[in-house]
């Protein structure tokens, strides 16, 4: 077993692009008789420390539900509330993403947000596109449904254009009009506080994730219950559609040419 510097996990197991519904706020905080933005204060704080634990753990990317498409229907002043929120952790997490390399993004239909909030984002994503550590991700004003209906109207565009060909459409084109377009494959998505939904969350990438249900409040998350998150994912059989001998066949190839292409340490 090759452990993670400083957890007790085999970094060979590891997912390499993890999704996160962070669910619970509004019960953490009635559960305590507090406002509902308390719990959402909370949650941020949450943020800082999963993305921290990912980045230490060396995961590629880390992607986080923090907003919906559907969330902006709820009470006007929870949502101004969570969009100074927002504004808040954009600024005082700058310095922190840059410092640790962390290539920054945003998905989600950006036309909703206001123009404050825009231009904080498109700062921190330009001056984070040549990083090379952990992609970080924040579904923000985010959707599925309404990812790939922009997905298609792009590609019909292209097509009306003369610039695609409607037969060259396939999996790998369809993707790369996505909104996650550059990051990997989706291998693990957790969901906080007892729900067992997507919740219009990356439907089209989950298609193969290992979905991973827990039933503390996202302000209740921490380091150790996302390990052991981590740690059950590894424990896992992915097959793919194939039988469990197939698997294993591809898991040992796989290991293979990971193990070649690390550097020898004499
Ligand atoms: C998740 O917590 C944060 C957002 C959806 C913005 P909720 O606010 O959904 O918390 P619950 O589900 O009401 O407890
Ligand atoms: C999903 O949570 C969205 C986020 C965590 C940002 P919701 O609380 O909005 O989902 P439902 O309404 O319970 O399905
Ligand atoms: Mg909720």
């Amino acid at each position: 077993m090759k452990k993670s510097p400083g957890f007790d996990l085999d970094s060979s197991q590891l997912p390499g692009h993890v999704g996160i519904i962070m669910d619970g706020n509004g019960r953490w905080a009635k559960s305590r008789n507090l406002p509902r933005l308390a719990g959402h204060r909370k949650g941020v704080e949450r943020v800082d420390e999963i993305t921290e634990c990912a980045c230490k753990l060396g995961l590629k990317a880390l992607t986080l539900f923090a907003f919906s498409n559907e969330n902006w229907k709820r009470p006007e002043d929870e949502v101004t509330g969570l969009m100074g929120l927002l504004r808040w952790y954009l600024r005082s997490e700058r310095r922190k993403i840059l410092d640790n390399n962390i290539v920054f993004r945003i998905i989600g239909d950006r036309r909703k947000l206001s123009s404050d909030i825009l231009d904080q984002v498109e700062r921190l994503e330009a001056e984070t596109e040549s990083n090379t550590g952990m992609c970080l991700t924040i579904a923000l004003s985010y959707g599925s449904r309404s990812e790939i209906v922009r997905a298609v109207a792009k590609l019909a565009t292209e097509v009306a254009e003369g610039r695609v060909y409607a037969s060259d459409i396939d999996e790998e084109l369809f993707e790369s009009h996505l909104d996650t377009a550059p990051l990997p494959e989706l291998d693990l998505v957790i969901r906080t506080s007892g729900e067992s939904r997507l919740s219009n969350f990356l439907l089209y990438q989950a298609a193969y994730a290992e979905l991973s249900f827990e039933d503390a409040r996202w302000p209740d998350f921490n380091q150790a219950l996302f390990c052991d998150h981590l740690r059950r994912f590894g424990q896992r059989e992915r097959r793919f559609g194939q039988t469990s001998e197939q698997a294993a066949a591809r898991r040992q190839v796989v290991g293979a040419q990971v193990a070649a292409a690390e550097p020898k340490v004499n």
